[in-house]
């Protein structure tokens, strides 16, 4: 293939790439914006195997069916729920090929081509350098991401004294050895500053809770998304330098937009949970009472409603319980009841979890509403009915500065006339905190299942 014909078929791949992020920025058009995305890859992947520099195709074909069987299985079986460990476990993959790829061409630069008489060309090892320094600190960083989302280790913060001092010592540290690998073209120098880059990734991410996990993902997203630019520029690959670039940069903007959800600092979650510190977890209050309901309570009151808003969380997507929710939107629809879905920016475990699944239970994407747009009309609402959602309705986001979710802006519930809260206990969410709103005047608290509760409700209000 001609190199004009490879540019010509990248840049459509790039296109293609782009309008597949378009698509992707909305429910209504996620589907199409997938099939853009697939069709630029087949189309980047066909142009680089058809390069006359591929000379072997046998171990790119053992690597296409290793890695398609492994990513087929995993992506069959995995759930839902469990995406975003996912998600830090293919980011740590990313990191680490950006790793092992600038290693090979510290070993064969010839082989890369990026050789001149004074051996690797200074514009190669500064790429070198950034490639592998952001690769290893992507790879270890997504490694604890997904050890605390597995919870193989605890969610809370690990903070220690000076750890800022340290931090900054090893960015310095790391800055000062890849200056002078690029000076001295040092395989010893270049391999400390890898192992420098993959400790400095466990200390950023181990500072950060569970509760601000979502803008982490989206961070490391991002990371793998310039670690994999740094490889297209060691490489010499157009393409692997734009999808690269379109990953950083969306991932550096859906973290931006989560830290603004959140009510965080941008600068602080990138710099490693800067500020955060070791909070308590509590269990659920003992000493508190609640008034528990049925499921026929609940559709009395439902049914003689004018107003229902439908707040979905992570026990949602745990039970599948979207089909059976929209079926009693449905119901309630038809006895006259004005009903509507609110969806919080990290209501489940990843961005867009709550809207994916109305998304598939074919709810009106009409009648689903963001936070900002649905919270000043939640004191006007009668039944506020909370299902599987718990920290995105927490108050105490708004009244306890030493809370792990403090600043959070949340779905005010507490203001509806009356809530409704469908769980198995009064066990508290991701964030490890009790909710006060159980404990109100104006909750019911409907404990099971989300999946059965709902179902007995729609058969009481079939009855
Ligand atoms: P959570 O606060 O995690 O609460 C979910 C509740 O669902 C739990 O209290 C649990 O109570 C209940 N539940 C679990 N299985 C259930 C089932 N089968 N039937 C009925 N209820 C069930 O969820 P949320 O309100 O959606 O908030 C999301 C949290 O996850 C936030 O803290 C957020 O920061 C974090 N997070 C979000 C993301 C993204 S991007 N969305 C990513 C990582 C972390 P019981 O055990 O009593 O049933």
């Amino acid at each position: 293939m001609s190199a004009n014909l490879a540019a010509i078929l990248y840049l459509i791949a790039g296109v293609l790439f782009i309008m597949a992020l378009r698509g992707l920025s909305s429910p209504k058009s996620a589907r199409q914006g997938n099939l853009f995305g697939i069709a630029g890859m087949v189309i980047a992947v066909g142009t680089t195997l058809a390069q006359s520099s591929v000379e072997d195709y046998l171990w790119i074909a053992i690597g296409i069916v290793a890695g398609g069987l492994i990513g087929t299985t995993i992506a069959l079986k995995i759930k839902m729920t469990a995406m975003p460990q996912l998600v830090a476990g293919f980011h740590s993959l990313v990191g680490l090929a950006a790793v092992l790829v600038a290693g090979a061409t510290l070993h064969s630069p010839e082989v890369f081509g990026i050789t001149d008489e004074a051996g690797i060309r200074l514009i190669s090892r500064i790429e070198m350098s950034i490639g592998v320094v952001i690769g290893a600190l992507t790879f270890t960083g997504s490694i604890i991401a997904f050890a605390k989302l597995q919870e193989l280790m605890t969610g809370v913060p690990l903070v220690f004294k000076g750890q800022h001092l340290v931090n900054l010592c090893l960015l310095l540290g790391i800055v000062a050895l890849a200056v002078l690998f690029c000076l001295t073209q040092s395989p010893t120098l270049f391999w400390i500053m890898t192992g420098l880059a993959l400790l400095f990734g466990v200390l950023l991410i181990m500072p950060i809770g569970g509760a601000d996990m979502p803008v982490v993902i989206s961070m490391l997203n991002s990371y793998s998304g310039w670690a994999a630019a740094g490889i297209g520029f060691t490489l010499e690959n157009t393409v692997l330098i734009i999808v690269g670039a379109l990953v950083g940069s969306s991932g550096a903007i859906l973290s931006y937009i989560m830290c603004k959800a959140m009510n965080r600092s941008f600068i602080s979650v990138i710099m490693g949970g800067f500020g955060a510190t070791a909070s308590t977890i509590s269990t659920g209050a003992k000493d508190k009472t609640v008034k528990p309901g049925s499921a026929e309570d609940a559709a009395f009151i439902m049914s003689n409603a004018g107003s229902v808003v439908i707040v979905p969380g992570y026990g949602l997507a745990v039970a599948q319980a979207q089909h059976a929710i929209r079926e009693m939107g449905d119901l309630l629809k038809k006895a006259g009841v004005n009903v509507r879905y609110a969806i919080h920016p990290v209501a489940g475990r990843m961005p867009g979890h709550m809207n994916v699944l109305l998304a598939e239970a074919n709810v009106s994407y009409d009648e689903v509403f963001e936070l900002d747009d649905i919270n000043s009309d939640l004191p006007n609402t009668d039944v506020a009915f909370v299902i599987g959602a718990n920290d995105v309705t927490n108050p105490l986001a708004k009244t306890d500065p030493s809370s792990p979710i403090a600043g959070m802006p949340i779905l005010d519930v507490e203001k509806a006339k009356t809530v409704l809260f469908v769980k198995r206990s009064l066990a508290p969410g991701y964030a490890g905190i009790d909710n006060p709103v159980f404990y109100n005047q104006n909750t019911m608290m409907l404990f099971g299942d989300a999946k059965k509760m709902v179902e007995e409700i729609v058969k009481a209000l079939q009855a």
